[in-house]
């Protein structure tokens, strides 16, 4: 496991998303209502990219089939059994590190 820097939390308003890479892995880090949350960035339906698409409150929007996950929990809003993988988010002296 690894903590890795995204940057200064108010660099991401309420509303706005963004892919963060680290080695293998993207992810999509978003601000929910000034929660900050980070879930992989790749569509369970055909790899589509999450941060590509919108953020509607709490729903992230996929960009290619408008598939919609909930970004505090990763679940699908047609099928919960499809979900998104969750990546815990600490804060530190506004810092925003994501543990990957
Ligand atoms: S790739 Fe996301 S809905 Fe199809």
């Amino acid at each position: 496991m690894a903590l890795v820097k995204f940057g200064a939390a108010d660099s991401l308003p309420r509303g706005a998303m963004r892919e963060l890479r680290h080695g293998e892995e993207e992810i999509v880090v978003c601000n929910v209502d000034g929660t900050i949350h980070a879930l992989e960035n790749r569509c369970p339906h055909s790899r589509g990219p999450l941060a590509q698409g919108a953020l509607h409150g709490k729903m992230i929007v996929c960009p290619w089939h408008a598939w919609e996950f909930d970004a505090t929990t990763g679940e699908c809003d047609f099928n919960p059994a499809v979900c998104l993988r969750r990546f815990n988010v600490h804060l530190e002296a506004g810092q925003v590190f994501i543990e990957v």
